[in-house]
């Protein structure tokens, strides 16, 4: 069963909003780790849009369980990352028009400059992830480039409905096996929420999820430590109870 990682971008959102000094994300993330997250995830966005760059220096001394830095290919930001020494990064696509990121990477277009990046990130420790759609060319593009992981996009198997969903699925079960055959690590991600991620956590060779919007609009309600515990637990298989 696959481990939980929770990201904590929209905790800054909330403080953004305000330009305040609350609610504090490296604090929020904390109470995430007591309450059953064992990774932390963050996008420094070249906009800045939530999290800060101060925050990815606070979040490398106060996280103990393990950072996965998200972050694009613009050299700005390949520079932080570098710097920052997490334990894992994560390449996506980054459009400032975009909500949230909107699509998996195309691999096969930007090896070029991938490459370089995964065997910087790599040399500094970090274990190195792409994002991508469950897309058969795009993984065999993925494994040339050296990363040791996909993160595979959940977002459509997400959207979908009825049948369509059990399609989504059923690509993203075969793109994690295609992934495991090639030699990659496999993580999952992306509009996962309450209701739809057994299914996904139920699939082979997922090692972690990554959710965060779900989690952080439940904690306004119940509080971090339920919304967290409860994603923990359907993560294992268990129930929301
Ligand atoms: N994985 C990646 C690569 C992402 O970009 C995001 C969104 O920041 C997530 C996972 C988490 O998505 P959500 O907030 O919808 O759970």
């Amino acid at each position: 069963m696959p481990r939980l990682h929770v990201n904590i971008d929209h905790v800054a959102t909330l403080r953004q909003a305000r330009k305040e000094a609350f609610p504090d994300p490296v604090a929020w993330a904390l109470a995430a780790e007591k309450a059953g997250a064992v990774g932390i995830t963050f996008h420094l966005r070249k906009d800045r849009r939530h999290i800060q760059d101060a925050d990815v220096k606070a979040l490398k001394q106060a996280v103990a369980t393990k950072l996965n830095f998200e972050m694009s290919l613009d050299p700005e930001i390949v520079a932080i990352a570098a710097r920052a020494r997490a334990e894992a990064y994560c390449i996506v696509p980054e459009n400032r028009a975009e909500v949230t990121t909107e699509g998996g990477l195309d691999v096969r277009r930007e090896s070029r400059r991938l490459s370089p990046v995964v065997a910087r990130l790599a040399r500094g420790g970090g274990e190195v992830s792409l994002f991508v759609d469950p897309d058969l060319e795009q993984l065999a593009a993925a494994v040339d480039t050296g990363a040791e992981f996909v993160e595979l996009h959940t977002g459509r198997y997400a959207r979908a409905k009825g049948r369509a969903k059990v399609r989504e699925l059923a690509r993203l079960e075969q793109a994690s096996i295609a992934a495991h055959e090639g030699g990659l690590r496999v993580n999952m991600g992306h509009g996962l929420d309450y209701e739809n991620v057994a299914p996904v956590a139920r699939l082979p060779h997922v090692e972690e999820l990554n959710i965060g919007f779900a989690i952080v609009a439940r904690s306004v309600f119940t509080g971090v430590h339920e919304a967290v515990g409860t994603m923990a637990r359907l993560c294992r298989g268990g129930k929301a109870r």
